[in-house]
């Protein structure tokens, strides 16, 4: 069982972007706990990040050969991107959004996500729980 964690734009500066709001793991961090749970649960996690639109399309189109599910933080993109709603719902494979902050605790903008409708779950506001969250629901629903 293989399961992508994919982190859209700015997540790569975690540890030190805003981390009143981020927490203080960086990415690395966050990505060694999910790899460290997957293999308890029995699931490979393959990590990646881009800052890029096209490159996560990429990557989801890409996982749909490989993975049971993906963890997905869209970062900024989550508000404004058709072409990753349209990615998520092509592949056919259950997406989990997830957020370390609570977007409906923040700006109003923010309240607003494009791919929600198209995604299985959204976790948002757990920190960097919000992943290994998405990451057990995905290993439970692959064995259902
Ligand atoms: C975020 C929330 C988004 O609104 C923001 O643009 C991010 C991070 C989060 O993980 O809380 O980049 O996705």
């Amino acid at each position: 069982m293989k399961i992508l964690v994919l982190h859209g734009p700015n997540l790569n500066l975690l540890g030190t972007r805003e981390p009143g709001v981020y927490g203080s793991l960086t990415m690395e961090d966050i990505n060694a706990r999910c790899v460290a749970l997957g293999r308890e649960l029995g699931a490979e996690v393959r990590c990646a990040q881009s800052n890029h639109e096209g490159a996560l399309i990429d990557a989801l189109h890409e996982a749909r050969g490989w993975a049971v599910g993906v963890v997905f933080n869209p970062g900024g993109y989550t508000h404004t991107s058709v072409a990753l709603r349209d990615a998520i719902s092509a592949i056919g494979i259950p997406v989990v959004e997830a957020h370390l902050s609570n977007v409906y605790a923040r700006e109003d903008f923010r309240h607003k996500s494009l791919v929600s409708a198209v995604c299985k779950a959204k976790i948002s506001g757990a920190g960097w729980r919000s992943y290994t969250l998405a990451l057990r629901f995905l290993v439970e629903l692959a064995g259902d």
